[in-house]
């Protein structure tokens, strides 16, 4: 686990957000344990920057793996940073909902919740794509 705070935090001092200041690291656990991370990507026109997680799920998909076993992200400030709304649902689509995601400081770590406490009830492609 570890080894996961690790690269998130490498991440986020590689952020790019000259925008927000907010800078925030994420990484991602492959399903054969491999890491892969990624780190928020503003833009001067704001609806296009990218987060953290989407960042570091891109990666584990472009290295060719497909699930997420685990998840962290790191952010700075007092309050506890979890993925916002649209990172819940693109981990919903490589998770479970027993798939723990890990919040963190610089400081270290500061809370666990499953994927299913974040985003509960949710929508995925098993409601719609037969199953293979
Ligand atoms: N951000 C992330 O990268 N991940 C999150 O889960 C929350 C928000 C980024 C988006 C934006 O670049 C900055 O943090 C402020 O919202």
């Amino acid at each position: 686990m570890d080894d996961l705070l690790r690269l998130a935090r490498t991440m986020m001092v590689r952020a790019y957000a000259p925008y927000s200041k907010f800078h925030v690291g994420a990484a991602v656990r492959d399903e054969d344990g491999g890491l892969h991370g990624g780190c928020n990507v503003e833009n001067a026109a704001y609806p296009q920057g990218l987060c953290a997680e989407a960042a570091a799920i891109a990666a584990l998909i472009a290295a060719g793996k497909r699930r997420v076993t685990e998840c962290a992200v790191i952010g700075p400030g007092t309050e506890v940073v979890t993925p916002c709304g649209g990172c819940r649902q693109k981990l919903r689509e490589f998770a479970d909902d027993d798939t723990p995601v890990w919040s963190a400081d610089p400081q270290g770590w500061r809370a666990r919740h499953t994927l299913g406490e974040l985003l509960p009830a949710s929508f995925g492609r098993d409601h719609w794509v037969p199953s293979e």
